[in-house]
């Protein structure tokens, strides 16, 4: 039985300052704390993220999120057994923020230093709060990230496909920014699609005649534009069912792109003929009811169990990066003071680099 180990675990890689403190041993891992400081505000104005003002208020933010993570948990750094840290990818000044704030725990306290892929802590969540077995099948979809990844081990990843431009969550933003909806635009969406009828502009499904799992989303966001254009030449402006419509429209064309893309996935990784076969999902979008549903019901007809971590272990958190240190841990993955930051890491150094870089950051 392996023995419990307590991390501390740290992000900042994008526009979340974020500590926590994860427990492991013989049962279920428990998440002593879940510290979460966002900075939608500072970047409110700008339309999007400043990584200069992200990285000064990772730095300003860091110590206190880790020392607000300790309280909460009841423990000081000497009940601590190791410091896990996103070493990327993402926006490099908060990486760099978030290494040396670990590196100088580690150095003052004694403690051991794991280096995390961003990509990694999400990829491993389902196994911190579903217990998932080697190889499962992931969808990472979110601002920043969307990709199929086979997990098959704590190191061993293996990307199926992704997008070869913006990211789902992106395209839900853009979205709501040209139907003058507010930040972030994913739950706008959502919550005007409710109303509206998803048959009435008929948008397009990106890539759907390319074999393979890649996907393309920046040419639905334009779809959009060139729609709304037209709706306002004709009529001098929006009616309420004009925008209802086509964010139905949008949101049924990116769960159809999802769905399509994800029954090829799993055929892929049921090729590996896994003993308890499972789809995981992690991002933001994963909370959207149409999609999830969309991704729920091609797993059920493939016959593998549909696996969503709560949202808050979903979106960018530290937890996550507690958790993939002591996996990484107890396999003798650690690392020293040379730890360097790295704005672009892929998780599966075999696959052809993505291309294209989100506004919420590098996506790998
Ligand atoms: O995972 P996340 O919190 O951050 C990163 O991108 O790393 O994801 C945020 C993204 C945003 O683009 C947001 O608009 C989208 O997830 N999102 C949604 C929903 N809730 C959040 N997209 C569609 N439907 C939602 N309900
Ligand atoms: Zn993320």
């Amino acid at each position: 039985m392996p023995r419990t180990l307590t991390f501390l675990g740290i992000e900042s890689s994008c526009d979340d300052t974020a500590a926590a403190i994860v427990r492991a041993g013989r049962g279920a891992p428990e998440i002593l704390s879940n510290v979460v400081d966002g900075q939608v505000d500072l970047h409110a104005a700008f339309g999007g993220v400043v990584p200069e003002i992200a990285a000064r208020a990772h730095t300003e933010k860091l110590d206190l999120c880790v020392m607000q993570a300790l309280d909460q948990a009841g423990l000081t750094l000497r009940d601590v057994d190791g410091v896990a840290v996103t070493a990327g990818p993402g926006l490099i000044g908060g990486v760099l923020a978030g290494v040396m704030c670990a590196k100088g725990i580690a150095a003052g306290a004694g403690l051991p230093l794991v280096g995390v892929n961003h990509l990694a802590g999400h990829a491993l969540t389902p196994r911190l709060t579903d217990g998932l077995a080697f190889p499962y099948l992931m969808l990472l979809v979110s601002g920043g990230h969307c990709q199929f990844l086979l997990v098959r081990g704590v190191d061993e990843f293996t990307r199926l496909g992704g997008t070869i431009d913006d990211a789902p969550g992106e395209a839900f933003d853009k979205t709501a920014k040209l139907l003058a909806l507010p930040q972030p635009g994913g739950p706008m969406v959502e919550r005007e699609a409710r109303t509206g009828d998803a048959g009435r502009f008929r948008l397009p499904r990106p890539l759907m005649d390319r074999p393979g799992c890649d996907m393309s989303f920046s040419g639905l966001k334009t779809a959009v534009l060139r729609t709304r254009d037209a709706l306002i030449a004709e009529h001098g402006g929006l009616r309420v069912a004009d925008r209802t419509d086509l964010c139905a429209g949008f949101q049924a064309a990116v769960a159809d792109v999802l769905a399509e893309k994800s029954r090829r996935a799993i055929a892929q990784y049921l090729a590996l003929s896994p003993a308890v076969p499972a789809f995981a999902v992690a991002g933001g979008v994963a909370a959207n009811q149409t999609i999830r549903a969309a991704l729920e019901q091609v797993a059920a007809e493939a016959g593998l169990r549909f696996v969503a971590p709560p949202l808050r272990l979903c979106t960018d958190n530290a937890a996550m990066i507690a958790w993939a240190g002591i996996e990484r841990f107890r396999i003798g993955l650690t690392d020293d003071m040379t730890l360097a930051a790295r704005p672009r890491w892929p998780l599966d150094q075999t696959s052809p680099g993505m291309l294209g870089s989100g506004k919420r950051g590098v996506k790998a």
